[in-house]
């Protein structure tokens, strides 16, 4: 059986993943493609454990070296569990973050660097990648009021309090953005780099029209 397809979607808070993955997936639906959908940190029960405990403000004090490696011991977890198990029964899977949110956060956002994050990546995922990923970036400005809106939100609705991330502060949020854009110039191949404000059915189009020319299905490119 061919392996499924590994999609992985990135971009700063705010910047429309979780709607583009929700689209990506009916679309997927609505052709037949078996299609598991994640996220990290989470997608497990441990992982939402972890989940909880990274993006609780209360965790105000982690060190970045320990936010680190509870975002691998999150997608180590994700990936024993779900994401190659679906992969190696064939199924196409589309996951709301990987390593470059990592590179992104920890290495640039916290400044670790690349290099420490790509090892940890080597020691505890292997040589598993992403075929294709799509990295939504808004301008920064956008990005960060929509995220601090729907987290004020969000607290209010639920009490649930994810706003760790959300109360950086700009700096933290442009070395984000820059690292990202450094990724996708060094992968240009496998990194689609989806820019600009655009509406989200722009986005979506630009979506699709990457995924459909990486999916092959009974030898034909959709
Ligand atoms: P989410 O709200 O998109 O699920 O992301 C949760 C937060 O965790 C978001 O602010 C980005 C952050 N994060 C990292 O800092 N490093 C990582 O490796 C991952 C997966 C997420």
């Amino acid at each position: 059986m061919p392996r499924g397809l590994f999609i992985t979607l990135e971009g700063l808070d705010g910047s429309g993943k979780t709607t583009q993955i929700k689209r990506l997936a009916g679309w997927m639906e609505k052709r037949h493609l078996k299609t598991a959908v994640t996220r990290q940190p989470g997608g497990t029960a441990t992982g939402d454990r972890i989940r909880e405990l990274l993006l609780d403000s209360r965790s105000a004090a982690l060190a970045p070296m320990a936010e680190m490696a509870l975002m691998f011991a999150d997608r180590a977890q994700a990936v024993a569990e779900v994401i190659e198990p679906a992969l190696a029964a064939g199924t196409t899977v589309l996951c709301d973050r990987f390593t470059d949110s990592t590179e992104a956060y920890q290495g640039g956002g916290r400044e670790l660097g690349s290099a420490i994050v790509l090892e940890m990546h080597r020691l505890v995922v292997g040589d598993l990648q992403p075929d294709l990923t799509l990295l939504l970036l808004p301008s920064l400005e956008v990005s960060l009021s929509r995220a601090r809106r729907r987290n004020d939100r969000q607290t209010a609705q639920t009490g649930k309090d994810e706003g760790r991330f959300e109360q950086e502060q700009d700096a933290f949020y442009r070395r984000v953005w820059e690292k990202y854009r450094e990724i996708a110039a060094r992968e240009p191949e496998r990194v689609v780099l989806i820019e600009g404000n655009l509406g989200i059915d722009e986005v979506q189009e630009q979506i699709v029209e990457a995924v459909a020319e990486r999916l092959v299905v009974g030898g034909k490119t959709l």
